[in-house]
């Protein structure tokens, strides 16, 4: 495997001059790590998304900077190749601009190399103070599951032209203050090539159309193993919750039929010990048997 992508690299990759579109995927844990750099993914996210897919709740609104830190460590102990993002979770950068640097620390102390902050330009005043301290930052503008009570639900964002000239001028914003990539999350696929067309960083799409500069999409809708509802902009291109419960259904089966385990998959005692147990003594041999 290659060496880990960097900040600059991912900077600099802009479809329009040239660069090869941005493959992106969440991850949370050591495996679905090693998975994303088997499969040569350019960047990892430890979304907040982790609340939804791997801990159960409705929102992302439950979680906390201390469990995406210890799951960007689970996803770091794998040593990915691709650039690890991690999510700044609501609330870690609400209250004040020292608190702010602390969490996006605390991320990069478990082994983030940037983070990701949800929200336009009302967010630059804890943006520049997190690049202040040398950390880079992705944005995430259009549909932000953070911002759900507001929007009333994930809804379809930037849905009239005052609301996309508005993301428009948010998107260059963030470019502005510093940030390197920009994830565009929920909008029609024309205001996704708009914003694509009015920043030089890469946007990086999740039902946001063709044109951004790379796409992403959540670990368990792409392999399948979310399977309970599906946004239009996801494709499955696995079925891992089918088989997961296929494998359990058949290791329940054997074990039930007393066909698991078998001899090849336990362990032998050594005549010593079958011995010093006086298991020899107890079997019937085979002409006393016969
Ligand atoms: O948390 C997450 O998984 C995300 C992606 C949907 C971009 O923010």
């Amino acid at each position: 495997m290659g060496s880990q992508r960097t900040v600059p690299q991912v900077r600099a990759s802009k479809r329009r001059y040239g660069a090869d579109p941005l493959v992106m995927v969440t991850a949370y844990d050591a495996p679905s790590g090693r998975v994303a750099t088997e499969a040569d993914v350019d960047m990892i996210l430890v979304g907040d998304s982790l609340a939804m897919v791997v801990l159960g709740y409705n929102d992302t609104l439950h979680v906390t900077v201390e469990q995406i830190a210890y799951h960007v460590a689970a996803v770091c102990r794998s040593e990915p190749t691709a650039l690890v993002v991690g999510d700044m979770p609501w609330m870690s950068f609400h209250v004040s601009a020292v608190e702010t640097v602390r969490n996006a620390a605390t991320l990069v102390r478990a082994g983030a190399q940037c983070v990701k902050m949800e929200g336009g330009a009302k967010r630059i005043p804890m943006i520049k103070p997190i690049l202040d301290a040398e950390i880079p930052v992705v944005a995430h503008i259009g549909l932000t599951p953070q911002s759900a009570n507001v929007m009333g639900g994930f809804k379809i964002q930037a849905r009239e032209a005052a609301a996309v000239q508005t993301l428009v001028s948010d998107a260059t914003a963030l470019e502005e203050a510093g940030c390197f990539a920009m994830v565009i999350e929920g909008v029609p696929d024309v205001v996704g090539a708009m914003v694509t067309e009015a920043v030089s960083i890469p946007t990086i799409g999740i039902g946001a159309g063709v044109s951004t500069d790379g796409q992403v999409l959540v670990y368990h809708d792409l392999i399948g193993l979310e399977n309970r509802f599906k946004p239009r902009f996801v494709r499955r291109y696995g079925t891992a919750y089918e088989d997961q419960v296929a494998a359990l259904a058949a290791f329940a089966d054997d074990v039930r039929s007393g066909a698991f385990p078998s001899a090849d998959e336990s362990y032998q005692a050594t005549d010593e010990l079958a011995e010093a147990l006086g298991l020899y003594g107890s079997q019937p041999t085979e002409s006393e048997g016969s």
